[in-house]
């Protein structure tokens, strides 16, 4: 459904269950024109494709890759820890940062097993003659794509536990793109192709959506308003 200015988006959003009826008064402390976005963007939202970024260093290319996952639909990015904090450049971000759910694990065993028993498949990317092209993946399962460190790459744990690893092919004189670069053509590609494959399942079930939307609706008041939400809670 098109939400324009003529449909009431407020009582779109309480007919559709994505907000309960004891969340009105935070509905009413937001302009239409933001809950409109709000929703326009949470019907394209998806969990079917992850993405976990293993050690990545840098804090351009930390932001970087938070912001095309952001803009490609993408909701949750698992973050395991290199040598540097994980600290994304908030110039680089625009605050895409602000509307995912991001989790922060230490140890990459442990975190793609985590994602292995919530029964998603794991692609890791690995510039090595094994690795399958990124056209010739298949995401017949929700599927997380793995991204590693900008000097070593991927550790061999996660090759080791991959189900399959993968590769932008390379046609030039330089052996890898920067990983920012290969995260964003990975997700657009892959998403792209999920939506095609995967049909409803690509999307948000109802409940993640209302957990979801409550977390903006409360990322987008003032620090006034909020305050008030937390003291009905
Ligand atoms: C600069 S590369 C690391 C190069 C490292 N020497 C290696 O062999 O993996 C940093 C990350 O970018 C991603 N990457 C770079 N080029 C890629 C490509 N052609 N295909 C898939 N991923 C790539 C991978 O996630 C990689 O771990």
């Amino acid at each position: 459904m098109n939400v324009n200015k003529e449909n009431n988006i407020v009582e779109l959003l309480l007919k559709e269950k994505i907000v309960n009826d004891e969340d009105r008064q935070i509905l009413d402390m937001i302009v239409p024109e933001r809950l409109n976005r709000l929703y326009e963007v949470l019907k394209e939202r998806t969990r079917y494709v992850s993405i976990l970024l293993e050690a990545v260093d840098d804090g351009h290319n930390q932001a970087a890759v938070l912001r095309s996952a952001e803009a490609f639909g993408v909701q949750n990015v698992t973050v395991v820890t290199g040598r540097a904090p994980f600290a994304p450049n908030e110039l680089v971000t625009k605050s895409a940062d602000k509307w995912l759910t991001i989790d922060y694990q230490s140890d990459i065993c442990a975190a793609i097993s985590q994602l292995k028993k919530k029964g998603y498949q794991i692609y890791v990317s690995h510039l090595s003659e094994q690795a399958v092209p990124l056209e010739k993946l298949d995401v017949s399962r929700p599927t997380v794509l793995v991204f590693g460190n900008e000097h070593s790459g991927v550790s061999k744990e996660a090759v080791d536990m991959a189900d399959r690893t993968f590769v932008i092919p390379m046609k030039g004189f330089v052996q890898s793109l920067n990983i920012s670069v290969a995260a964003a053509l990975s997700i657009k590609h892959i998403t792209d192709l999920a939506k095609g494959r995967a049909g409803a399942e690509y999307y948000l079930t109802l409940e993640e959506k209302q957990e979801i939307f409550r977390d903006w609706m409360l990322k987008s008041l003032n620090n006034r308003l909020r305050k008030i939400v937390a003291q009905y809670k």
